[in-house]
């Protein structure tokens, strides 16, 4: 399928939940929770990678729930300009600008972030805690970043995905050339591949 055509596709799926949603609604079948959040049927595609309400189930997809929106809109406006480079996301970014992104990013901020299922060894945990004395100056001492400099919270990400954003940032190649990510990005490179794993599962560990 081309781009437009999954956009379609999307866009399709997105107006069929719509109008299922007005009719649960109205017939008053539904409890109070999650699916009646405002933007809960632009967000509905999102769950099949991310989890119900951005909580993720797997390793290699990130957890959406509790992003700061501005990290959140960054991300998006980066994976549709093709600057982070995600050929399963940049479709979707794209729909997410035509739906509304502060909307969509107002949804998951309200999700409150489940720890990810991904099981880590106590050792590396304890490896990484050492290891992570680097970032603290950014995420802070518990691993929550800063909304205010779109630095994201790491706190219970699947650790497959946090090791994977690690090694793009030392190649280079997660939004290359972005001034804002320099820093991050000098240090990623004095940094061992395998110290990743150590914090990678110490981030994922943080509640
Ligand atoms: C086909 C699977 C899939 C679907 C559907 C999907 N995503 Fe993603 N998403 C991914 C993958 C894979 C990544 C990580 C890509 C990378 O390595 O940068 C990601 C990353 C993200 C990120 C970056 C998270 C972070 O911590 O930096 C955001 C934001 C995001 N997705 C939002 C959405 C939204 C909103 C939707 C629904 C409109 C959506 N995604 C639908 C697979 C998907
Ligand atoms: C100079 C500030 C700074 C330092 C130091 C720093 N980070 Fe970050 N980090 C950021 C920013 C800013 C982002 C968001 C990048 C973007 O906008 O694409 C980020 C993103 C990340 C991500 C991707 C999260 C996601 O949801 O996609 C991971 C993983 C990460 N940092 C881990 C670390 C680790 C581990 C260290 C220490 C070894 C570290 N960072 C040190 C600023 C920093």
């Amino acid at each position: 399928m081309t781009t437009r055509h999954r956009l379609i596709a999307c866009a399709a799926l997105v107006l069929f939940l719509l109008a299922v949603l007005s009719t649960v609604g109205a017939t008053g079948a539904v409890a109070g929770g999650p699916v009646d959040m405002p933007g809960f049927a632009k967000v509905f595609t999102c769950t099949a990678c991310h989890g119900a309400s951005g909580n993720s189930p797997s390793d290699s997809m990130p957890s959406l729930s509790g992003a700061y929106p501005a990290y959140f809109k960054k991300q998006i406006q980066d994976y549709a300009a093709g600057k982070r480079s995600s050929p399963e996301m940049e479709p979707y970014a794209k729909m997410v600008l035509l739906l509304g992104v502060d909307e969509i990013a107002g949804y998951f901020a309200g999700q409150s972030r489940q720890p990810s299922p991904i099981k880590v060894s106590v050792a590396a945990v304890e490896r990484g805690r050492t290891a992570s004395a680097q970032c603290v100056i950014c995420h802070g001492t518990d691993g929550r970043g800063d909304p205010a400099k779109l630095v994201p919270n790491l706190t219970g990400q699947p650790p497959g995905y946090l090791r994977e954003q690690m090694l793009r940032f030392k190649a280079d190649n997660r939004s290359p050339g972005d001034p804002a990510l320099a820093a991050l990005k000098a240090l990623m490179k004095t940094i061992p591949d395998e110290t990743f794993t150590d914090l990678a599962a110490y981030y994922s560990s943080l509640r």
